[in-house]
């Protein structure tokens, strides 16, 4: 459908985001969404509001091919593999799950957990995203982690029984941690992980209780020195820094994140869930749900809408950029005009000025930064924003 900007909406592809707001315990660097005191017998009433909220915000979205899902959370693998099932049967009765629909869940290697993943395979997850952090006892200890090294072992050896496609998040600049330290967890995720590794920087996020009592971490010389040495040492062992944190072997990059950095669209159902959405019109609106579960039931239960927001126009070059430029090797220039619905030449001249500073890539059809902009991300994309 060709909307009165010129978008083909039906260009845009269309993921499912669904979020899951408890975990056993709240890591105390973590600022998702996630509750502690999880009560088994009320999962069955979440999946129906999370079926209620996909009937409510679908619509007759449903007219669009679904992209991918992802579980995401907080821990979905707290709920039961029948669950699961029920969530991804409904969605796939309403709406149709293709079979190369790529279906990622987000798994905390804790052992009552790992013993689910056949269950969650039979359900239709065909992605599995397991939260390692680290296989350092110490360090797991510090992070506040409910699983030890051994325990992330089994749950990756579990995790490949039943998977081909698996991603370990793994954190670096943990406190006291050593570049060498930084290494041992890499070689050992090299080792084990099929074929994708997330590598995030700890960062010291507001309303976490790291941001009121924060570790020592290590400087900024140690810091550079561990992502140096990690890059160089996960590129030599095949892997390709697609993003800013996410790391591939051929074939293996995440087909639901890449949605999110080429801006498609995606509807968030669950506590807390963002959406973005582009309306036949060419608005892109961006959805929000009530973050803690009580308010987020009572407004299912009341069948209200999530909030939504108008990205004002002027703002669009900004959001497009803001996920376009995390990808390193950025996104052919007519994306920018497909996704937006705004014309090249609007942003001509930013571009030049960054081309010339050395911080975009000169390729006339490619909208990437080079090497030193990959650096200086943030500033880059700030020079986007309307003044
Ligand atoms: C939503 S969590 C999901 C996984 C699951 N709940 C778990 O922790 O096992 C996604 C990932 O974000 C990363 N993360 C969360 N908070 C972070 C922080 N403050 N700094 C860096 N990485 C962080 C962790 O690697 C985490 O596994
Ligand atoms: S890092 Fe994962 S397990 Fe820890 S609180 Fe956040 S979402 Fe929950």
């Amino acid at each position: 459908m060709n909307s009165g900007s010129g978008l083909d909406i039906d260009a845009i592809p269309l993921a499912l985001y669904v979020h899951f707001p408890w975990c056993e315990r709240k890591c105390p660097y973590c600022d998702f969404n996630s509750h502690e005191q999880f009560k088994p017998a009320e999962q069955s009433d979440y999946i129906d509001a999370l079926l209620n909220d996909l009937k409510q915000q679908l619509g007759s979205l449903y007219q669009r091919p679904l992209h991918s899902i992802f579980l995401g959370g907080g821990t979905p693998s707290l709920f039961s593999g029948d669950s699961i099932e029920r969530l991804l049967d409904a969605i796939d009765k309403r709406w149709g799950i293709g079979r190369d629909v790529e279906v990622t869940m987000e798994a905390n290697p804790g052992s009552a957990e790992a013993d689910r993943f056949r269950s969650y395979r039979n359900a239709g997850v065909n992605r599995l995203s397991l939260g390692i952090q680290s296989f350092a006892n110490r360090h797991l200890k510090a992070l506040g982690r409910i699983h030890d090294r051994d325990q992330a072992i089994r749950a990756i050896e579990a995790a490949r029984l039943n998977f081909d496609r698996i991603n370990l998040d793994i954190m670096h600049g943990l406190s006291g941690q050593t570049t060498a330290d930084a290494l041992d967890d890499l070689a050992m995720a090299v080792d084990r992980a099929e074929g994708h590794i997330s590598w995030y920087q700890l960062t010291i996020e507001r309303n976490t209780a790291f941001w009121s009592k924060p570790p020592s971490l290590p400087g900024d010389d140690s810091l550079a020195d561990i992502q140096d040495a990690g890059e160089a040492y996960l590129r030599q062992s095949g892997f390709d820094q697609y993003e800013v944190s996410a790391w591939a072997r051929p074939g293996q990059q995440s087909r639901h994140n890449l949605n999110y950095w080429t801006f498609g669209d995606y509807l968030g159902i669950g506590a807390g869930a963002h959406g973005k959405i582009t309306r036949p019109g060419g608005e892109v609106i961006r959805t929000q749900r009530s973050r803690l579960p009580k308010d987020y039931m009572a407004a299912i239960a009341d069948n209200k809408p999530p909030l939504q927001q108008v990205i004002p126009g002027d703002q669009l070059p900004v959001e497009f950029m803001l996920n376009a430029l995390r990808l390193r090797a950025g996104v052919n220039e007519q994306l920018y005009r497909a996704r937006t619905g705004l014309d090249a030449t609007g942003i001509a001249g930013i571009r030049s000025e960054l081309v010339s500073e050395g911080l975009l890539s000169d390729a006339p059809d490619r909208l990437a930064v080079t090497p030193l902009g990959f650096r200086f991300l943030n500033d880059v994309v700030a020079r986007f924003m309307s003044p």
